[in-house]
């Protein structure tokens, strides 16, 4: 089997417990910084100040429509509106943002290709670009009425066998381990030539939910299969996990928020007793291999956009860069036609089908997203809905606001006061939410909250209104009533409020 990259994994229960456990050791033996460092005291003074939740809901406060700082993007609302530049990169690096941009929506064709420079697609991929599945840099969907799942898709991860497999995946060197056969993901397109490795298949059953009021709802349940698999059937240990595309915007920002200040939310014991844990994703960065905090992706198995970056030209698009050497991407062994195809790599211009400065154009693209500028957040409607998010207990996962390091690398994202709405840690969903996948420390039922800055223009960007990791809910009352485990209390209070307590809530989210 090909070496396996630090994923995912899918664990016993019993096995499940140590892990737990083991995320808070980990985060202490491997020095994961509980401080801030990049701060004088009379700055950190300031930025406990700032960042202290509000207890005033009759006006907005100081800064908070420019919800990503002096990053903020304030053009006008449009289908375009998660397209910009950050507003705080020079005009310098105004031109390796547009070359990303190129890259980003670049279709790759299968090699080999008169276009040499393009090729190396696959040969088992899910799309052919990053924008397919980010469309116009907003999320994905699930795929409605038959159409092929272009931006979601499944994840797949069998348990840990043997105590050695056990050791790696608690020292963090490896998050899961994939099917023998499909690999790590569901890829359903292949190059000419070559089986696809089947469709998704999701079958929803309509379940009414009643709300204080009489207003019914009704959520649609999920159920998935895998249709026509090519490579015959999957191991029967082997777990799917349905994934749609998140938005792009502020993720460089989100890098830049330190260690520390996502640790202090931190309460994997719940040793306040008040039934929100949060427990941070603890993985390897994959060029340096030392210990770092996972903050993207829905399980929050990757520490930074460039590993993200680089595992989605790997897994999705079937591209080899410097981080993910290997041409033929998600193909295992077993696949020796997919292993015997050929690849895109062309010698004179580097060892991988996309050489370093093409993943560091992307990485820089995606980084520098900008986030849009809140729509009426000092509206008396608004400022209702942001109290009732506060009283009904949202904020304990979905925390509001952060003050990015001062030391940060680039230079656009230091020092930046940014309201993303989320604790980047991982949480207890519930059954209804449960994926049974283990990534890493996440658990079976375990998810990181995503942030929500952005959401209310998700109609505008993508041209739908799907949420949560699949899709399933259709807007964003939905996406609130699927919240179950530590999210319960939440969604109870949420569904037990008068109807324009409800109503306001939602006109708050759309603000964002
Ligand atoms: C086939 C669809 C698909 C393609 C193509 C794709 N992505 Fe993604 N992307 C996803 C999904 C699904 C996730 C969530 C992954 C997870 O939870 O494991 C994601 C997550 C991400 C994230 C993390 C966002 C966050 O908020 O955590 C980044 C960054 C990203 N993708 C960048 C890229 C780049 C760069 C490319 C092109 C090289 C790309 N993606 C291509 C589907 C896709
Ligand atoms: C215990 C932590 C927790 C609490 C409390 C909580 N959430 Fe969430 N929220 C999450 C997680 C985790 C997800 C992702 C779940 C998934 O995709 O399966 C999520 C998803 C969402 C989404 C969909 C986001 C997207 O990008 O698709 C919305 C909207 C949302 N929450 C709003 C709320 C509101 C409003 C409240 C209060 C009534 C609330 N949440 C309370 C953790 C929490």
């Amino acid at each position: 089997m090909s070496p396996v990259p630090a994923r995912r994994l899918l664990l016993g229960t019993a096995l499940c417990a140590t892990i737990a456990g083991l995320s808070a050791a980990l985060a202490d033996n491997f020095d994961l910084p509980t401080k801030r460092t990049d701060l004088t005291p009379a700055d950190a003074q300031r930025v406990a100040d700032v960042t202290r939740p509000t207890t005033d809901f009759s006006k907005a406060e100081q800064y908070e429509a420019m919800q990503a700082g002096g990053a903020t993007s304030i053009d006008p609302v449009t289908q375009n509106s998660f397209s910009h530049i950050s507003a705080t990169i020079p005009f310098e690096e105004e031109q390796p943002f547009k070359l990303g941009n190129a890259l980003f929506k670049k279709l790759w064709v299968s090699a080999p290709s008169s276009t040499q420079a393009s090729d190396g697609l696959g040969p088992l991929f899910n799309a052919r670009s990053c924008m397919s599945c980010h469309i116009n840099d907003g999320r994905g969907k699930p795929p409605e009425g038959g159409v092929s799942a272009t931006s979601m898709f499944l994840r797949l991860a069998r348990p840990a066998n043997t105590a050695d497999e056990e050791r790696a995946i608690a020292n963090a060197e490896i998050v899961n381990f994939p099917d023998p056969v499909y690999g790590q993901q569901l890829q359903d397109l292949a190059v000419p030539g070559l089986p696809s490795e089947g469709k998704i298949k999701i079958t929803y059953t309509d379940e009414p939910v009643t709300l204080a009021g009489g207003e019914t709802v009704s959520l649609r349940r999920p159920t998935y299969a895998v249709i026509n698999p090519g490579y015959g059937p999957l191991d029967p240990t082997t777990t799917i996990s349905p994934r749609v595309a998140p938005a792009m915007i502020g993720l460089g920002l989100i890098e830049a928020i330190p260690e520390a200040d996502i640790l202090a939310h931190a309460d994997p014991d719940d040793k306040d007793g008040d039934g929100i844990h949060g427990k941070a994703a603890i993985v390897r960065d994959h060029r340096t291999g030392k210990i770092a905090l996972g903050r993207f992706g829905w399980k929050a198995q990757n520490a930074s956009v460039r590993d993200q970056s680089a595992d989605a030209f790997a897994n999705d698009i079937g591209i080899s860069t410097p981080d993910r050497p290997d041409a033929h991407g998600d193909c295992t062994d077993a696949q020796t036609k997919c292993k015997a195809m050929p690849t895109g790599v062309q010698k004179r211009l580097g060892n991988e089908e996309a050489p370093g400065p093409i993943l560091d154009l992307v990485t820089f693209y995606s980084a520098n997203l900008a986030v849009p500028a809140r729509r009426k957040a000092s509206f008396p409607e608004t400022l209702k809905g942001k109290q009732v998010f506060y009283e009904s207990g949202c904020t304990a996962c979905h925390v509001p606001k952060y003050v990015t390091r001062r030391d940060s690398l680039e230079k656009a994202q230091s020092f930046q006061l940014i309201w993303p709405y989320s604790d980047f840690l991982l949480h207890d969903m519930g059954d209804d939410l449960a994926d049974g996948q283990q990534v890493g420390l996440a658990s079976g039922r375990e998810w990181r909250t995503p942030p929500l800055w952005g959401i209310g223009l998700t109609k505008t960007v993508s041209g739908h209104s799907f949420f949560l990791h699949d899709g399933r809910a259709r807007n964003l009352t939905e996406a609130i009533l699927w919240h179950g485990g530590e999210a319960q209390k939440s969604r109870d209070a949420f569904a037990s409020l008068p109807a324009d307590s409800r109503q306001a809530l939602i006109t708050f989210l759309e603000s964002l």
